[in-house]
């Protein structure tokens, strides 16, 4: 019955075993698993408080686990700051926008790892090459297909929601070189703006970039995700796809309400199902 997990299956670019993250008595993480396949887009749902975010952060920089192990690529990671999981080529968008509104795209694009001028300009007097960002700015917006910022020398604060979102998004793909992680990045968006964001999704994921989506939106979640990773009470409840199990059993399992056998869990992906 019980299969190794080996050969057939692809190498996860992404693992976490049993992590574990307290805030003085609050549990955030309790024993908490992940895998994350190439170029798939993994859904993280839960409840308000399941851990999503803390499961995430860990990936980013933002948290050390208290316990547990975590490999990007094949290698045991654990990153203190979230420059480091950047240089690991893990790039976020956190709930809590991370963009500063007064700049504009292209120096928000660049926001701690600004382009400086060749030679001594760069080098001594650490000035900044802000027309080769602009260009290149404009390059990534235009690969993403973000037709409707106008201007890249806009700030970010005259932009529409769904376009600062975009910014955010399109910073993670530009610089993201092994995961993109996206946590809610559609709730604060009108309709057509998180169709948007999803359109984006799919583009990343026809990159062959992996991509880690958290949504409460579970429509969204259905129409986009290859695999939905269920969190509940700090760790993972179990791992279903859009054809193993509905939207009603996916809130099941957010609520305790239907426990998955782990020997139903799709624990990767099935061959070629994908597209
Ligand atoms: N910095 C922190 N300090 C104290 N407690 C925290 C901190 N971050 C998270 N927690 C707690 O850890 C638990 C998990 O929080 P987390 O933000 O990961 O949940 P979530 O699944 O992302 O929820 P939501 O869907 O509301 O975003 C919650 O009980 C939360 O209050
Ligand atoms: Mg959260």
């Amino acid at each position: 019955m019980t299969t190794t997990q080996t050969d057939d299956r692809p190498v996860p670019i992404l693992t976490g075993r049993g992590l574990v993250k307290t805030f003085g008595k609050v549990v955030g993480l309790n024993g908490a698993d992940i895998d994350l396949f190439p170029g798939e887009v993994l859904a993280v749902i839960g409840d308000n408080g399941a851990g999503k975010s803390t499961l995430i952060k860990c990936f980013s920089g933002a948290h050390a686990p208290d316990a547990g192990t975590m490999t990007v690529a094949g290698n045991d990671v654990l990153f203190r700051t979230t420059h480091e999981a950047r240089e690991a080529g893990i790039e976020t968008v956190f709930q809590t926008l991370a963009v500063s509104p007064a700049l504009d795209i292209a120096s928000n694009l660049y926001l701690g790892r600004e382009l400086r001028k060749s030679g001594v300009l760069g080098s001594v007097f650490r000035s900044l090459d802000k027309k080769r960002m602009r260009t290149e700015a404009a390059q990534h917006l235009q690969d993403l297909g973000i037709g409707t910022v106008q201007n890249i020398s806009q700030a970010v604060e005259t932009l529409s929601g769904g376009q600062r979102q975009a910014v955010a998004v399109a910073r993670a793909a530009a610089f993201g070189s092994q995961v993109i992680i996206l946590d809610e990045p559609t709730a604060a968006l009108g309709v057509r703006e998180s169709a948007r964001v999803l359109q984006l999704i799919d583009d990343l994921r026809g990159r062959g970039m992996p991509v880690i989506l958290i949504s409460h939106d579970m429509p969204q979640v259905f129409e986009v995700a290859d695999r939905i990773h269920v969190q509940r009470l700090g760790r993972r409840a179990a791992v279903i796809t859009p054809q193993s199990h509905n939207m009603n059993d996916a809130v099941a399992i957010m609520t305790g309400a239907l426990t998955v056998d782990e020997a139903d869990q799709t624990l990767a992906p099935m061959g070629a199902t994908s597209g």
